[in-house]
């Protein structure tokens, strides 16, 4: 008996002891456990039919009809860039207040344009999605709509471009790769940081081995944004308040997974990450909430290693008194690039300890500029959107778009660079123990050979 009880007791300790190697469950928004000190996330299996979306490939639309659900500050910006688009007719816009649609409406009038429909409420997008007179359904609302009005536009045979982050758990990400794979329908994330001037040259620059082999990249979203959440984006702070990670990943990751050629060559194979206590996030959340706590930590970082065994970091700070960054280093074995604060590049060769002249970089900046984006230039410019960078990703969606091209960023981009909000939150939540990064492309990562925009 005393021996019966005292290996029942042993299994008791050795299961306990090994709880974190025996299947551990962790809260996520899919199945996930801990195997050998990694959390792991299942993988739904594919449903039979549904194909792989690489390099996904439409008709040709001679004019692209847009409908732009979500016309606030974002939105409206957008409305105003397409007026100066060739190819496209913009047909419908959808919001839940009708003083943004008016001003759309008025940004149409001003343009010499034919006015759109209105769509106006909370589920007005559906009725929007249920024409069957509209190409591309534009989305610009808040975090928390993204999916589901993407599924219903991609389910009712809509191409989808959306705001950043388009996915905010790992379970929207399968959903929106699946239906993109099921419809066979563009989706697509306006990640326009990879469209900056100094980050497509620089991509290029890589690209052609200027840097040699690029094995470190950063990226970040640093913007002081706290102080005005009682004026703009308010959802935000209600996000960020119940939200611990990083939660807005996509502006610093997109443009350095490009350089690693992430789902092209190369994967992000698992994620580590760390947060500070929240400070000015919990000032905020007292001042505009009358809250006493604010989940997210005041600053976030996340390292990925992938695959090939290169690092990524990104990190994420709206609350500090500091100046904008989006990082944008990258470190290879014969050069380096560096966007913030001060634009520099430093090649074996021409220079060693400091960056090369402001002479020198600006002939290489234009040197190595796409001639898509050197011919647009003068144009981007004038229209604006940070700079320009705006213009020229939407001039990108449309040309593939009219040209039956592959898209730039496609929907295993959007699901690689939002998964970071969750996966970063696991993380932290476990003494930031290693999450495995999902493989959206369920083994395909290694199949297109590198990033290239499609001509
Ligand atoms: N890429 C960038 O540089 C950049 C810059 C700013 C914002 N953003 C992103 O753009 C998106 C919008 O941000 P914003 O600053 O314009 O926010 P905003 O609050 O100014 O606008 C959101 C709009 O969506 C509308 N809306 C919400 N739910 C809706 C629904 N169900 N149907 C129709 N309309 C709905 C709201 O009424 C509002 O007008 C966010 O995803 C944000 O992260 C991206």
């Amino acid at each position: 008996m005393r021996t019966r009880l005292s290996v029942l007791l042993m299994a008791a300790i050795v299961c306990l002891l090994s709880l974190s190697s025996c299947g551990k469950k962790v809260p996520a928004s899919v199945p996930a456990t801990i195997k050998n000190g990694m959390i792991e996330l299942k993988t739904p299996p594919r449903a039979p039919g549904q194909v792989s979306a690489l390099g996904l490939k439409c008709d040709p639309i001679d004019t692209v009809r847009i409908a732009f659900v979500g016309v606030g500050g974002r939105g409206t910006s957008a409305v105003s860039r397409y007026t100066h688009i060739d190819g496209v007719k913009i047909v419908a816009f959808c919001d839940l207040k009708q003083e943004r649609l008016d001003i759309c409406q008025n940004i149409l009038k001003e343009a010499g344009l034919p006015e759109a429909d209105n769509y106006l409420g909370p589920e007005a997008y559906k009725e929007l999605c249920d024409r069957n007179d509209i190409d591309l359904v534009y989305i610009a609302t808040d975090w928390v709509v993204h999916v589901p009005i993407s599924l219903y536009a991609l389910e009712h045979g809509h191409h989808v471009a959306c705001e950043v982050p388009m996915m905010m758990t790992i379970d929207d990400c399968w959903k929106l790769v699946d239906a993109c794979e099921r419809t066979r329908r563009h989706c697509m994330m306006l990640e326009n940081c990879c469209y900056d001037f100094f980050e497509m040259s620089a991509l290029n620059m890589a690209q052609q081995g200027l840097f040699g082999e690029v094995y470190h990249v950063e990226g970040a979203y640093i913007h002081f944004l706290s102080e005005g959440w009682d004026r703009s984006e308010t959802w935000r702070l209600d996000y960020n308040m119940e939200n611990r990670g990083d939660n807005y990943p996509t502006h610093g990751l997109g443009p350095i997974a490009q350089v690693l050629n992430i789902h092209r060559g190369d994967k992000m194979d698992y994620l580590v990450a760390m947060d500070t206590p929240s400070y000015n996030g919990k000032v905020a959340a007292k001042k505009f909430r009358d809250a006493d706590y604010c989940k997210d930590g005041d600053h976030t970082i996340s390292l990925i290693q992938t695959e090939k065994k290169k690092l990524i970091e990104v990190q994420h700070n709206v609350y500090a008194y500091r100046p904008y960054t989006r990082m944008y280093q990258l470190t290879g074995t014969e050069g380096f690039a560096n966007k913030y604060p001060q634009e520099g590049i430093s090649v074996k060769g021409i220079n060693g300890h400091t960056y090369v002249s402001q002479e020198v970089m600006d002939s290489l900046l234009t040197a190595y500029r796409p001639a898509f984006a050197k011919a647009i230039e003068e144009k981007a410019k004038t229209v604006g959107g940070h700079g320009g960078m705006d213009y020229i990703m939407d001039y990108r969606l449309i040309y593939c778009l009219r040209n039956g091209l592959p898209l730039d960023e496609d929907v295993y981009d959007a699901a690689e660079w939002s998964a970071v909000q969750e996966l970063s939150r696991i993380s932290l939540e476990n003494n930031s123990m290693p999450v495995r990064f999902p493989d959206f492309t369920r083994g395909e990562w290694n199949v297109v050979d590198g990033f290239h925009y499609a001509l």
